[in-house]
């Protein structure tokens, strides 16, 4: 590498690309990157201490058991957060309603965070990677007041910036502000995140599908019909591809940007509109891989121009390479 840059460098040159340049930006992601240190300390602990490991015995608003790191991630981050004064509320997974700052830093912040905290929970315990995905929004409602649905409720398209923290073999943490995708690797000897992955750019086709196929039984025709083509023979397009599911959203699509391929959560017989979350999950991603030259969609419109009406809505997610995708929503059209 001719030339070292750590995140706390790279935000601080970038922060005249970013359209309402005041440092506050930079702010509020440096306290992400904090919570993301703190996090990935924790994470490293999760088969030594009971604190991390294990469920809690409740269920989240999606009605789904919390495990114990949801919860620490949940609070680190609405903690850090709340400490930096950026932000006047927060949309989380793990709570039902939205968490207006009151305080008068809140009041004047000037952004709001949606946030799935742990994405992936079920592989925490088996030690499998997990994630943290955020998008960031200007508010809407004045400065000054407390923070409104409707800054939450904005389109996908109003995105400021977006980015995730996998913790896999490395820990990365990967953003856009809407100028381009770039990832940083987290070197914990020093407690620094370094570029490592500059103008990441996802391969225009693939030759990897990621689905729960498990739940096939359940799919509607046009998807299954999508699935058997993955599956089946043709040299010249380097069908069967492979399947690769780790189950965890974030590291199936960091795969994804890297080798290119899809991801498809679709809806089903018995999950109407699939699993996934269009604000804090699917919308993120979407903007990361538009950015990076990728595509998102329900299958049939792009994912961030879906209307959005509740912060907790569930939407069908297909993302990953441009010619795959399109493949894909011209299946489903059929
Ligand atoms: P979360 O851990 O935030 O609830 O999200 C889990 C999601 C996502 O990460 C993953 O891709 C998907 O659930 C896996 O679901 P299935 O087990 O139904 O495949
Ligand atoms: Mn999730
Ligand atoms: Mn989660």
């Amino acid at each position: 590498m001719d030339q070292i840059i750590t995140l706390g460098e790279f935000i601080i040159q970038k922060q005249g690309d970013f359209p309402y340049a005041k440092g506050e930006l930079s702010s509020l992601l440096s306290s992400i990157r904090l919570a993301a240190k703190v996090l990935n300390s924790q994470i490293g602990k999760a088969g030594l201490v009971d604190h991390i490991l294990g469920g809690i015995g409740t269920e989240n608003v999606q009605g789904e058991e919390q495990k114990k790191l949801d919860v620490y991630a949940n609070n680190l981050f609405i903690n850090s957060l709340k400490a930096r004064h950026e932000v006047c509320g927060i949309a989380s997974e793990e709570e039902d309603k939205l968490i207006i700052f009151e305080n008068e830093g809140g009041l004047n912040g000037k952004y709001v965070v949606l946030i799935d905290p742990i994405d992936g929970s079920s592989n925490i315990d088996v030690n499998v990677s997990i994630g943290t995905v955020f998008a960031i929004y200007r508010r809407v409602s004045p400065i000054g007041t407390p923070a409104v649905t409707e800054d939450f409720l904005q389109s996908g398209r109003n995105q400021v910036a977006a980015g995730y923290v996998i913790f896999g073999s490395s820990t990365m943490l990967v953003f856009t502000s809407g100028n381009g995708v770039n990832g940083f690797t987290y070197d914990p000897s020093v407690g620094v995140f370094y570029l490592s992955h500059p103008d990441m750019k996802i391969p225009e086709s693939g030759n990897i599908y990621s689905i729960n196929e498990g739940n096939y039984a359940h799919f509607y025709p046009n998807t299954k019909a999508y699935v058997d083509y993955c599956k089946s023979i043709d040299k010249s397009t380097g069908r069967p591809y492979s399947g690769r599911y780790i189950g965890s959203m974030i590291a199936d699509i960091h795969r994804t940007f890297l080798k290119g391929g899809i991801y498809m959560y679709p809806k089903s017989k018995v999950a109407a509109n699939g699993k996934l979350r269009l604000a804090y999950e699917c919308n993120p991603m979407a903007f990361l891989m538009e950015q990076a030259g990728g595509k998102a969609s329900d299958g049939h419109q792009d994912t961030m121009d879906i209307q959005i009406t509740d912060v907790h809505q569930r939407t069908p997610f297909f993302a990953g390479s441009k010619n795959m995708v399109d493949k894909l929503n011209e299946f489903l059209k059929g």
